[in-house]
């Protein structure tokens, strides 16, 4: 665990100014996988563990930014836009520096365009429907700030690790800068910044969770419209985290194939349907009276999306209502789903989750986030989670030769400065 003392200490040291201290979690994804992008529904909950950001203002336009797990400080000038990305981990913070600053990059977008061009350097990153002008919430410039990162969310496990570092280092920028905070425009823009500077079409579940979370329990979130709702965990349940240790390597690459095969999906279905805007809008009937017109991949990609809204909403019902074992089905069908139709697991989070569902006490187990390596989450009894956690590591270890990394996870509050 980070402690905010010791890393204003380190901040003195370096910097020789006392900073102010912020800090945005990471998340687990509870059901809701791959719909974010299609205005769909999902189920995250902020994680107890963070990225934290401690910063002080410069009077210059430069952005001097120490991260203590790379190990390097690297050094941005707010006014020159080399090219990007440079698919390190500074790419985040000059992505949600540049847009919350309105510099936006060479081919600065012109403020309230929807139209505005994406990088030049990225071709094949057409500025996305969802994805749009982000400046005008923010009016005014960031100031010139040294920065110490620090960060206790797992990075490449598929926990939010970069969604923590952009919303951490925006809400810290806004504040410096004076510039009043509105979280939903602060999770738009850190959207942006990975579509624009990352060169991942992310949806908008990650930032929202960093924004917004609760330390009750999960959020319902609409993505299309933003509105969410608060779905506190009762005290007889636990989250249970399970790392594969197996980094989302494929992830940027594949998950826009994704997307562009949703997309592709939407374009047949809205030629019969016109009220489908997106996959939220189709039912199973409808995608089934378009199937001969589309590939088989692109038809299931479109049923894990279909199915796995309604799976969504049936599973904030089930945990409403209490019932758990319901809610663990639906993870179960959510992760078969996201196997067979949306092609995103591995061997290995087959495994673990396989293993977890076997275990007495687990209500139900899947992976979580983009896929592809990364963890599993699973629901589990409270008075059964200890063994369970010593069952999944165990057994998984034996399984795959891979020490993995468990534990049971708190609701984690979103961003905020912590001094
Ligand atoms: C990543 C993205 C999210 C979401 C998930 C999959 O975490 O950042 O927007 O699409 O994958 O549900």
């Amino acid at each position: 665990m980070i402690n905010p003392d010791d890393l204003s200490c380190d901040f003195e040291r370096s910097f020789g100014l006392t900073p102010r201290v912020y800090r945005a979690p990471g998340r687990v994804n509870l059901i809701g996988e791959h719909t974010d992008y299609n205005d769909g529904f999902v189920m995250p909950m902020a994680l107890d563990r963070s990225t934290w950001v401690a910063a002080a203002p410069r009077a210059d336009r430069a952005l001097v930014v120490a991260s203590r797990e790379y190990r390097e400080t690297i050094t941005l000038d707010l006014d020159c836009h080399p090219p990007y990305p440079t698919e390190s981990w500074i790419d985040y913070v000059r992505g949600i520096a540049a847009v919350l600053d309105g510099s936006g990059g060479p081919e600065r977008a012109a403020p309230h365009s929807q139209d505005a061009a994406p990088a030049r350097h990225l071709p094949d990153m057409p500025r996305a429907p969802d994805s749009p002008d982000v400046a005008r919430p923010f009016q005014g410039r960031v100031t010139g700030a040294d920065m110490l990162i620090a960060s206790d969310v797992p990075i490449g496990a598929g926990l939010s690790s970069s969604a923590a570092l952009e919303i951490a280092c925006g809400y810290a920028l806004l504040d410096l800068a004076g510039m009043p905070i509105d979280l939903d425009a602060l999770a738009r823009a850190g959207q942006r910044a990975e579509h624009e500077f990352v060169g991942i079409r992310c949806g908008i579940m990650d930032q929202m969770i960093a924004c917004h979370g609760e330390t009750s329990g999960a959020l319902f979130l609409d993505t299309r419209t933003l509105q969410h709702r608060s779905l506190p965990l009762p005290a007889s349940l636990r989250v249970v985290v399970g790392n594969t240790m197996v980094h989302h390597e494929l992830a940027s690459s594949e998950y826009n194939a994704r997307r562009a095969d949703c997309e592709a999906g939407v374009q047949t279905l809205s030629s019969r349907f016109p009220h489908v805007r997106a996959l939220r809008d189709a039912s199973l009937p409808e995608l089934e009276g378009v199937r001969a017109r589309m590939s088989d991949r692109v038809y299931r990609r479109c049923r894990h999306v279909i199915t796995e809204n309604a799976r969504v909403e049936e599973a904030a019902e089930a945990l409403v209502g209490s019932d758990f074992v319901r809610f663990g089905r639906l993870m179960d069908q959510s992760h078969h789903s996201l196997r067979a139709d949306y092609a995103v697991t591995s061997a290995e989070l087959d495994a673990m989750s396989a293993i977890a569902r076997e275990l007495d006490g687990v209500y139900g187990a899947r992976m979580t986030g983009g896929g592809f390596g990364g963890c599993i989450v699973a629901l589990a009894d409270a008075s059964r989670v200890d063994a369970i956690e010593v069952e999944l590591r165990a057994r998984y270890e034996a399984a795959t030769g891979r020490r993995p990394d468990v534990w049971v996870c708190t609701a984690g509050a979103g961003v905020s400065r912590v001094k």
